[in-house]
């Protein structure tokens, strides 16, 4: 069975926080991947939502004196807004208060249900809300829960179980022959170490919680906040138990999530469909974390970093381009307002901006803007030749692999060798010796290397890369270009339009 549409999905969002700064990073990402695969010619399908049931949810609401619908209701839209602020372009935004999506929760249970895989049990334990699960006595420090340092509550009832244990042999050993790909390698390694130590059975249900999804064959439960979440993937294209409808979609190709939540999306998601007999996703990548002066971000400690205000101060290009070219997707980073501003006046404003600048102004002042597709070149015109195709090849190689820093070194060798470019050949000499046919083979290069920049950048970068396509005065959008036709030489003639700078510096 094959999906013929990529399909990318972000952890849904809790809605007893807001986003920030390292949610965004995850929908970034995620934008990044739907517009370089769309780029590749591809059909693609990109899901994000909201997480919006549980006790912290309900205690959260209840804090405000709203009722948890009301409580989730502004949430929701303060993502959604935050999105589209962004310029994040999802095809399906997923709530787990749908309608549509607690059928689906319902069915998938009751799948699981008719095929033995859950059964009723007694539960006493030590219950996290801030994690919304259980901690045994060895996680706690001081007695404390490490992460949320509160201490937890002992609960007891009487809850349904997923047997979980049944599928550790399979799961190992799809993780072993790399059927199911974890990346980056050391993340697979550390969930098939803890695999190893065996796996046990999980609760699912919860009685005394009201705000959630009830079970659909015992109404008196709800289903376990995790349970009903990671459904989600299901419920967003459509899944409502008839395989056929959805499978255009899923498997997904790519699944994007954080290193906290690992264990739910590399083991118990995996494990709930093979119990539903469903396919798994193609992969999943687990990327680090953001930390402010290296802690961990939150509202406690007054350390959020609002993304809307950052882009609304340096543009949301800049902040794409600095979260991908700074940090190593996978490991963690320590943001800093120096490091964007480092990048933007050097990498952008320096190199790219005045690359784009100085090549129009020059193809105008020379030419009156109209460049012409000259067929013989030095050997120095055919190494910016070669440069380009490299630089292309080694980008394909790195976007495949989700190494965006990689990628964006890659484009950047041929910024760097466009702007030395400018220097060996100097126009401006070439202009003043009235030598005309080697100077329109020298603009038609820089043009043509800037083309090729535009497309390589568009799924980072969108709003640049159009911008420096209609400066070149090239036809149509960059986005409906195809990086696989890509090759030198394709531009036959053009006629650029200056425009603003790209970027502005700061200060
Ligand atoms: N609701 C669950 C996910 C359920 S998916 C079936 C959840 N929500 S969350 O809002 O807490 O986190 C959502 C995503 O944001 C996770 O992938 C998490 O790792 C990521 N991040 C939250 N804080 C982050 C940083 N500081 N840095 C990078 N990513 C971070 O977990």
């Amino acid at each position: 069975m094959s999906n013929q549409c990529y399909y990318v999905t972000t952890p849904i969002y809790y809605v007893n926080a807001e986003p920030h700064i390292g949610h965004t990073y995850t929908t970034v990402v995620a934008d990044i991947l739907k517009k370089y695969h769309q780029i590749k010619g591809e059909k693609t399908f990109f899901l994000t939502g909201t997480d919006e049931h549980g006790l912290k949810i309900e205690q959260a609401a209840q804090k405000t004196n709203k009722t948890p619908k009301e409580f989730c209701d502004e949430i929701a839209a303060k993502y959604k807004d935050v999105w589209q602020k962004l310029g994040l372009d999802y095809d399906g935004f997923i709530r787990t208060t749908d309608l549509q999506h607690e059928e689906c929760v319902k069915i998938v249970l009751q799948k699981l249900y008719d095929k033995g895989y859950i059964y009723k049990n007694k539960y006493e334990g030590l219950y996290c809300v801030g994690c919304e699960k259980y901690l045994t006595v060895d996680d706690l420090v001081d007695g404390l829960c490490p992460d949320h340092k509160t201490k937890p509550e002992l609960l007891a009832e009487e809850n349904y179980f997923f047997k979980l244990s049944a599928f550790q042999e399979k799961l190992l050993k799809l993780l072993e022959s790399g059927e199911l790909t974890i990346l980056p390698d050391f993340r697979r390694n550390e969930v098939l170490g803890k695999l190893k130590l065996g796996l046990e059975d999980i609760s699912i249900s919860r009685s005394q919680l009201k705000w959630g999804v009830k079970l659909p064959f015992d109404e008196t439960q709800v289903a376990y906040v995790w349970v009903d979440a990671l459904i989600n993937y299901l419920s967003g294209i459509g899944f409502n138990g008839d395989e056929k409808l959805f499978n255009e979609i899923w498997p997904a190709d790519m699944q994007i999530l954080g290193k906290d939540i690992l264990w739910f999306h590399c083991i118990i998601w995996p494990a709930m469909l093979l119990a539903v007999e469903l396919p798994l996703p193609k992969a999943l990548f687990v990327h680090g974390f953001f930390t402010v002066n290296n802690q961990k971000i939150s509202k406690t400690l007054g350390n959020v970093v609002d993304p809307v205000s950052l882009s609304e101060e340096f543009g949301t290009d800049v902040i794409r381009y600095f979260m991908l070219r700074e940090a190593t997707f996978g490991l963690d980073y320590d943001f800093s307002i120096e490091a964007i501003k480092r990048r933007l006046n050097t990498d952008l404003a320096n190199d790219l901006g005045n690359l784009l600048n100085r090549s129009v102004s020059m193809a105008n002042k020379y030419f009156e803007g109209k460049i012409v597709k000259k067929e013989d070149g030095e050997l120095l015109d055919k190494e910016i030749a070669l440069q380009a195709k490299e630089v292309k090849k080694e980008y394909i190689e790195f976007m495949d692999k989700l190494a965006f820093r990689q990628a964006l070194e890659s484009i950047w060798k041929l910024v760097v060798r466009l702007n030395r470019y400018v220097e060996e050949t100097a126009p401006w000499k070439l202009s003043k010796e009235g030598n005309t046919e080697r100077l329109a083979i020298v603009m038609y290069n820089l043009i043509e290397g800037l083309r090729h920049i535009a497309i390589l950048i568009y799924p980072i970068m969108p709003q640049t890369a159009q911008n420096i396509w209609a400066q070149l005065g090239l036809k149509d959008e960059v986005k409906n270009q195809n990086l696989n036709n890509l090759t030198w030489g394709q531009l036959e003639e053009t006629t650029v339009a200056k425009g603003d700078p790209l970027f502005k510096k700061s200060e």
